[in-house]
């Protein structure tokens, strides 16, 4: 199910403006990959360009590849939804569905794909990937009641159940935690933690802790200055990163000098 990611020369536009110059990166298969660096330097442009979500902005493209399994996702006749299907993304707010039930959140992917499921599979659906998204137990007793009525924490689990449903290679987290309490963002972190096992997984997030704690590699987004291009300044084990950075830019960054 997990897969490599490789990006070669990707640049992303939003119109005439480049976003994001020049990445060319590898993502290990099952491994958490950090994405750090000051706000506005593209970490969440750069994350949406990975299952094809940054071109649903108007005017918004990208140039050079990014090869999933082999496939080229930006090659011709490539189909986005697909792509979408096969690279799951998590975003910063939970955003279940607010009158739907918390059975058919974790089943709303799968019914958007037009796939047909009986009663069992579903139920079975739904208990594998609420277990998988470490919620299961809190919410086992009252799957048909509202997403709404879960607690942040709990919400942005389910959404991870929802992503997970639809059995992706990679999940995508746009700072899954900046909406949390501390004891829901280490349930989160756990969560991660356990998801590498089956998924690629690739995190953008503010916070230098979570990055040194979920993540194996770690990669620094910078930005020169506005209107400027955002940039992919160092990539590496995160150890490296946090420990003995090559750049200059990215000591000062995670040493809190800047952004
Ligand atoms: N929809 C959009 N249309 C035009 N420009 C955009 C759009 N979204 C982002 N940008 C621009 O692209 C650049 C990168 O933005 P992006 O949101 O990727 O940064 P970021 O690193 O995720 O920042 P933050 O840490 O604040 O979330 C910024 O200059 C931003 O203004
Ligand atoms: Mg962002």
């Amino acid at each position: 199910m997990s897969k490599r990611i490789d990006v070669n020369n990707l640049n992303i536009y939003y119109g005439d403006f480049l976003a994001v110059e020049d990445v060319t990166v590898s993502i290990e298969p099952k491994s958490v990959t950090a994405l750090i660096g000051p706000s506005g330097c593209g970490k969440s442009t750069f994350l949406r360009s990975l299952n094809r979500m940054h071109e649903v902005i108007p005017g918004a493209y990208c140039k050079g590849e990014v090869i999933i399994d082999g496939q080229n996702l930006y090659g011709k006749g490539v189909d986005p939804v697909a792509v979408r299907r096969q690279v799951g993304m998590v975003f910063q707010r939970p955003n279940p569905f607010p009158t739907m039930s918390i059975r058919d959140n974790v089943l709303a992917g799968v019914k958007l794909n037009n796939r047909r499921i009986n009663k069992a599979d579903a139920d079975e659906l739904v208990e594998r990937s609420l277990t998988g998204a470490n919620l299961w137990n809190e919410v086992k007793d009252r799957l048909d009641k509202p997403g709404s009525g879960l607690s942040g924490g709990q919400q942005q689990r389910l959404c991870i159940a929802r992503t997970i449903a639809v059995k992706p290679d990679v999940v995508l987290m746009d700072e899954p935690c900046s909406a949390l309490d501390p004891i829901s963002t280490l349930a989160v972190e756990d969560l991660i933690e356990e998801l590498k096992r089956d998924y690629t997984i690739v995190i953008v997030t503010h916070n230098m802790q979570q990055a040194a704690r979920v993540s194996d590699r770690t990669g620094f987004f910078n930005i020169q200055g506005t209107g400027k291009p955002g940039k992919l300044v160092e990539f590496d084990d995160t150890q490296k990163i946090f420990n003995n950075p090559a750049e200059r830019a990215t000591e000062d960054y995670i040493s809190g000098r800047f952004g």
